[in-house]
């Protein structure tokens, strides 16, 4: 029988690289929704995948999937969530979308609860955005920052992990890890490209034994999407439409949390130990900052945790507005399903 006290959830794309994710954190975090509905395309029809401990069958995303439902997270394609959230939102669900189809329109919030959590009561469309994994990897730590000290600037280079990429992006790093293991490639020029020919899945280099300056497709003036997206994101989840952001996303050979190299430049003079307490008392916040004793967060520490991570806070040395940060999260839970969870959770609490 279906439970009338509490919301109904649909999460469509549950088969997928940040779905999987979701139905970890679904099975982890607070029981607070009804029935919960898979959904994917028609190839994973009938398949089943648990949550919370039962087995549920997969559906197929059709109209008729989102009646009774109250709130859905898509956790699909662009191209997928551009044409069915709005056909979801047409039927009074209110859809919380992880791609990137609807987080610049002005009608739409992006949300980031510990940052603008307030924003999601206004949603003419009936739909809710979550930010771009990139942007989400460091946005926490920068709004306390910002609440306190008022940024000025921002200059970000990304380390990226290959499951932002999705499953195809993890299947191929694997594939090239069997393929380079217990060789010498990766010491002559282009020996490791002769090797993997072909075989470089979504990303425009080999991936293993290398670092690639690209993530995304490219936008005008040789910007990648992926740098264009963490500029508007961030100006719009911060509320400064005019923040001087200059962003390169760089692809390294790691399968899951993004780190990033932060420049910050505050209003006013910043200390280190400002600073350093304003990351230590954030919520979602950890500082991990001890390089005498080797501490600083690494993707091999942080991954499948939810905070961010924040290490190496210096001042910057020819500037006293500014400080330069280590950051570290999980691409695929703050980064995507913990973020959409927490969104998902502040709508249910409002229907309940
Ligand atoms: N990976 C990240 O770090 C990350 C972070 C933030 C946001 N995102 C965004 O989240 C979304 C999902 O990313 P992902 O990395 O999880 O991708 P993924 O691993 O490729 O999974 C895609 C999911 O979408 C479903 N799907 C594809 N075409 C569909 C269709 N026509 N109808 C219904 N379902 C369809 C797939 O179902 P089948 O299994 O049936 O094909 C699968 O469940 C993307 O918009 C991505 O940009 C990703």
């Amino acid at each position: 029988m279906a439970d009338k006290v509490r919301p109904t959830l649909a999460v469509v794309g549950a088969t997928g690289a940040v779905g999987t994710v979701m139905l970890r954190i679904l099975s982890q975090r607070a029981d607070i929704w009804g029935e919960i509905r898979l959904v994917a395309s028609p190839r994973s029809a009938g398949r089943k995948l648990a949550v919370r401990g039962e087995e549920v069958e997969v559906a197929a995303l059709s109209e008729e999937v989102f009646d009774g439902v109250d709130v859905a997270m898509f956790d699909v394609p662009d191209e997928v969530a551009a044409q069915w959230a709005p056909i979801a939102a047409a039927k009074g669900v209110v859809v919380v979308d992880n791609s990137g189809a609807f987080r610049m329109d002005p009608e739409v919030p992006l949300v980031v609860p510990e940052v603008n959590g307030h924003t999601v009561r206004n949603r003419p469309r009936g739909i809710l955005a979550n930010p771009n994994c990139t942007t989400l990897s460091m946005i926490v730590a920068l709004g306390a920052l910002h609440a306190e000290y008022g940024l000025r600037e921002l200059v970000v280079s990304s380390y990226q992990a290959v499951s932002g990429a999705g499953r195809a992006g993890v299947e191929t790093l694997r594939r090239q890890i069997s393929l380079v293991a217990g060789t010498e490639l990766g010491t002559g020029p282009g020996d490791l490209r002769r090797a993997v020919g072909d075989a470089t899945g979504p990303f425009p280099e080999p991936v293993a034994l290398n670092v690639v300056p690209w993530a995304g497709s490219l936008r005008a003036d040789g910007w990648s999407s992926e740098e264009m997206k963490v500029r508007d994101e961030s100006r719009k989840i911060l509320g400064l439409p005019k923040l001087p952001v200059a962003v390169t996303c760089v692809r390294v050979p790691v399968v899951t949390t993004h780190s990033l190299t932060v420049h910050a430049r505050f209003q006013d003079e910043v200390t280190v130990e400002g600073a350093r307490e304003i990351i230590a008392t954030a919520p979602g916040v950890v500082l991990f900052d001890n390089p005498a004793a080797g501490e600083f967060p690494t993707p091999a520490d942080v991954v499948g945790t939810d905070p961010t991570w924040v290490g190496r806070v210096r001042r910057a040395l020819d500037d006293p507005t500014a400080l330069e940060l280590f950051v570290c999260g999980d691409n695929l839970r703050k980064g995507a399903a913990l973020n959409t969870a927490q969104i998902a959770e502040l709508v249910a609490a409002e229907l309940s």
